[in-house]
């Protein structure tokens, strides 16, 4: 990987970890042998394969012999459910399985369907859970084998075995679990989970492509897929395969000794409370609110296409979780079992973390997912204005803003209250407010220049004020404030998500009992500005807009006149949160 390059795509496939390479390396070279002859160039290969077992059976806490090696994920649950399927077919026909699996179960479903399987799906719930009610709804007397996976490959959704493994085992049914996914991430012992047969696949925990182990436990009648001489205890014939086996005994040995999960869950965690933060209700998280995978955050950027917004981060390797077709966007299958609404589904992409991730990757996705001052181009706009025009050129310059001053007088605030303005760099009401004794004042704006101007014209008074560049939508106000205030700022929100966004901070920042006094365009108002569009307000209107956690107490009408001698309808509205 070079240095522009990101991968967050550990779910799809992992790097050799170095520990595997060097435990490989002498068979690549030395050891030839072939692990069924019984002489000096056999023996080490035999010894080898059988090491590699007990690893991979010391990881999922079963006994070697429990363990066979397969060429992967997707033969392992081939043989579960095949083989399953062709040595119980005098005791039944009938598999459950999740709405939620990957390919490599559903499609052999698929084909035991024309050789006269039943199968019953499961539904999951809005976090991708399977319920084990459903399950246990499901089985009927010819029922042979339940299989429903660990975790999720797409969202990570983890789902309740161990509870599973209590209704298949009360009702004498076969339980397979395919944990491609789990297996190196979390906890995944046979006993512990209850499972009979249990799948894994190599090359998601660091081991090399083309080798997995399927768990069957003792005593588990099982028809083999591939017959031959009698390899792996007559369970897949075949010479073995020992340089990849020696491969993911390593990579099982290493994950039994990892203790780096805490510190990439970590990671996802930040990842995803950044993008909230940042984005709002403009992002959504597939899976929250279940137990999930420690590396995997599946985010919907609603109203997006994922594959466009994994385009805007150059060098970045992730995964959309949806397809784009000629003329259309489709939700991917889990996301669809899961109920996520198509808005939301089409922007879903999911980012999997793995053991060499680092803050500073994720940080450059989110500089481009999610830049921490911008939205829309909305902060270049006013900063080129605020550059250009001197500040009684702008068609909302006020002298004095009184109105203003009145309305924040009549909440009753005292003069340590701490008040935000929003949008106030390029406003005179900071100095009128340090005037009338206000200490603890927050002026917030887009736009760093005007800023800088207010500031300039407050010269020593200016370090009375704290002052923030930011967009109203991303900003993090800290310590809740007794009065928040807006000329001219919420009027500029025209789509609804800028107004749940603007509405999200507003709540946060704002104490209970706390006043807003917000000024927009009057309905008779102008209906641009600053060569922007606006939306327009009565005082109902704007209260409704701020919904339910927002009382209105009163309203002004005000008619101020622009330097150039237009007179533009605004109307104030002071509001107390609930
Ligand atoms: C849940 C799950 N099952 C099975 C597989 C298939 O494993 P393999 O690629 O080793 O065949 C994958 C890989 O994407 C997976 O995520």
């Amino acid at each position: 990987m070079n240095e522009g390059q990101i991968y967050l795509d550990f779910n799809a496939s992992t790097p050799l970890a170095p520990e595997v390479v060097e435990a490989m390396r002498p068979f690549l070279t030395e050891h030839f042998g072939n692990p069924s002859s019984h002489h000096w160039a056999g023996t080490p290969a035999k010894a080898a394969l059988e090491r590699a077992r007990a690893q991979v059976a010391a990881l999922l806490g079963c006994d070697a012999e429990e363990v066979i090696f397969t060429s992967g994920g997707t033969e392992s649950n081939n043989l579960a459910l095949k083989g399953v399927f062709f040595a119980n077919r005098e005791r039944g026909d009938h598999v459950v399985t999740s709405a939620v699996e990957h390919p490599a179960i559903l499609q052999p479903l698929r084909f035991l369907e024309t050789l006269g399987a039943k199968v019953t799906v499961v539904p999951v719930d809005r976090a991708g859970r399977v319920n084990p009610d459903d399950v246990r709804r499901a089985l009927t007397p010819r029922t042979i084998l339940v299989s429903i996976m660990h975790a999720n490959n797409e969202v990570g959704t983890v789902q309740p075995i161990a509870e599973i493994a209590a209704v298949t085992r009360a009702a004498g049914v076969l339980l397979h679990t395919d944990a491609a996914q789990s297996v190196g991430k979390i906890p995944t012992r046979a006993g512990e989970l209850g499972v009979d047969l249990l799948s894994v696949a190599g090359h998601k925990l660091y081991a090399p492509k083309g080798i997995g182990a399927l768990f069957i436990r003792r005593g588990t009648r099982i028809q083999p897929l591939i017959h031959g001489a009698g390899h792996e205890g007559g369970r897949r014939a075949g010479t073995e395969n020992v340089l990849l086996a020696v491969g993911l005994g390593a990579a099982c040995d290493l994950a039994r000794t990892w203790v780096g999960m805490p510190a990439v869950r970590a990671l996802r965690d930040r990842f995803e409370h950044v993008l909230k933060e940042r984005l709002g209700d403009r992002v959504t998280v597939n899976g929250a609110g279940a137990e999930r995978l420690p590396n995997t955050a599946n985010v919907n950027f609603v109203g997006e296409v994922g594959a466009k917004v994994l385009a805007r981060v150059p060098g970045l390797a992730a995964s959309t979780g949806s397809a784009c077709h000629a003329d259309s966007v489709e939700l991917s299958p889990v996301l669809a079992a899961m109920g996520v609404p198509p808005r939301e589904g089409m922007g879903a992409v999911r980012f999997s973390l793995g053991r060499t991730t680092t803050w500073e990757q994720l940080e450059r996705v989110l500089a481009h997912v999610a830049p921490p001052d911008e939205i829309g181009g909305r902060r270049e706009h006013w900063e080129k204005i605020y550059g250009e025009k001197r500040e009684d050129e702008v068609s909302w310059f006020q002298g004095r803003p009184s109105t203003s001053l009145d309305l924040i007088a009549r909440t009753g605030a005292g003069p340590n209250a701490r008040i935000v303005d929003v949008g106030g760099g390029a406003s005179r009401l900071v100095d009128a407010l340090l005037d009338a004794g206000y200490q603890d004042l927050v002026v917030l704006d887009i736009a760093a220049p005007a800023l800088d101007r207010a500031r300039k014209r407050l010269a020593a008074n200016a370090s009375r004020v704290k002052w923030v560049a930011s967009d109203v939508a991303r900003w993090e106000p800290g310590a809740p404030f007794d009065v928040w205030h807006d000329r001219a700022v919420f009027h500029f929100m025209v789509t609804p998500e800028d107004r749940r966004a603007y509405r999200a901070t507003m709540l946060r920042a704002l104490r209970p009992g706390g006043h807003a006094v917000i000024g927009t365009f009057a309905s008779d108002g102008p209906e641009m500005c600053s060569g922007l569009p606006v939306q327009r307000y009565e005082p109902e209107t704007l209260a409704a807009e701020l919904g339910v956690d927002f009382r209105l107490v009163e309203s002004i009408r005000q008619e101020h006149v622009t330097p150039g001698g237009k007179v533009q309808r605004f109307q104030f509205s002071r509001f107390v949160r609930a």
